[in-house]
């Protein structure tokens, strides 16, 4: 990974909140993501998450510090939104689809900004919804699909102008365990046939452990960024969401031979 060009660097990334009351949301984040990564990003609520989302997103303004996106500081970018519908693609936690759009009209729409063919758009949505399996969907309205088929089409609008990362937060929030699964493998899917740089805000262990690297905020720092691939990590993230590992974690009664090692065990987890 470390062979391909950096796509993403943040240097210092802070963003305070309001006046009165002030919220340091992000406090003097560096960060450096290469192209085709796979990243998650953990970390308790109000860590500062969909924050660091938002800003590596050009959704939001930092309050000091700059985002860098392949080699383009976004402090220096005047026109935000251009360079947002060629650059990054949006995954939410509630689709965003629009509910009167069928799933082809709605992956058309980021296209506007890039392709004048109506033809064209068609094409391509139709290409995209056939890469996420939603061929035969095409012409159903939002409230006509599931939750995992919406969620498809809503990773299809990401990918619309084919961007340098794909940014998504909470994708599979609303989902059951099994349609996470799906929503996983496609996104990982992507990321391996396409080589799209995907950063996926999460709260669950097993999407964590589907990528690559996971890094965890604390209080708007980086506490942890550790690499996966290496079979000691990607082992401990697994052992964290198994029935054991969270019994562990609960302090529950545990088998004798692990009553010894429960304290160390506990600490590893509980860091990671
Ligand atoms: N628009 C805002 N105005 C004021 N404070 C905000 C705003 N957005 C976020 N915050 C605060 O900034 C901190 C970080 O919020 P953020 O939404 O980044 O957390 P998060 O890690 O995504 O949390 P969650 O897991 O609950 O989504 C929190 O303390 C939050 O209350
Ligand atoms: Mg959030």
């Amino acid at each position: 990974m470390i062979n391909t060009p950096i796509v993403v660097e943040t240097h210092n990334l802070t963003k305070i909140y309001g006046d009165g009351e002030e919220v340091r949301a992000l406090d003097n984040v560096d960060l450096t993501i290469h192209k085709g990564e796979f990243i998650a990003i953990v970390g308790p609520s109000g860590s500062g998450k969909s924050t660091l989302l938002h800003l590596i997103g050009a959704l939001d303004r930092p309050s000091s510090g700059e985002v860098i996106i392949d080699g383009m500081p976004l402090s220096q970018v005047r026109d935000l939104d251009h360079f947002r519908s060629q650059t990054v693609g949006f995954v939410f936690q509630t689709h965003n689809l629009i509910p009167t759009l069928t799933a082809q009209e709605n992956v058309e729409v980021p296209l506007y900004e890039t392709t004048s063919q109506r033809n064209d758009r068609r094409d391509r949505a139709r290409e995209l919804l056939t890469l996420v399996g939603l061929r035969e969907r095409m012409h159903f309205l939002p409230n006509q699909m599931s939750g995992g088929e919406r969620q498809r089409v809503a990773v299809a609008r990401a990918l619309a102008n084919q961007p340098t990362i794909i940014l998504a937060d909470e994708p599979t929030g609303n989902l059951d365990s099994k349609t996470t699964a799906d929503i996983m493998r496609l996104l990982s899917d992507l990321n391996r046939s396409q080589g799209t740089t995907l950063i996926v805000v999460t709260h669950n262990h097993e999407v964590a452990s589907a990528t690559q690297r996971i890094i965890t905020l604390r209080d708007g720092h980086i506490q942890r960024d550790v690499i996966t691939e290496t079979s000691f990590e990607r082992e401990l993230v697994d052992f964290k969401s198994s029935a054991l590992g969270q019994a562990l974690l609960r302090g529950d009664e545990l088998p004798q031979e692990m009553r010894d090692i429960a304290p160390q065990l506990r600490e590893l987890l509980e860091d990671i």
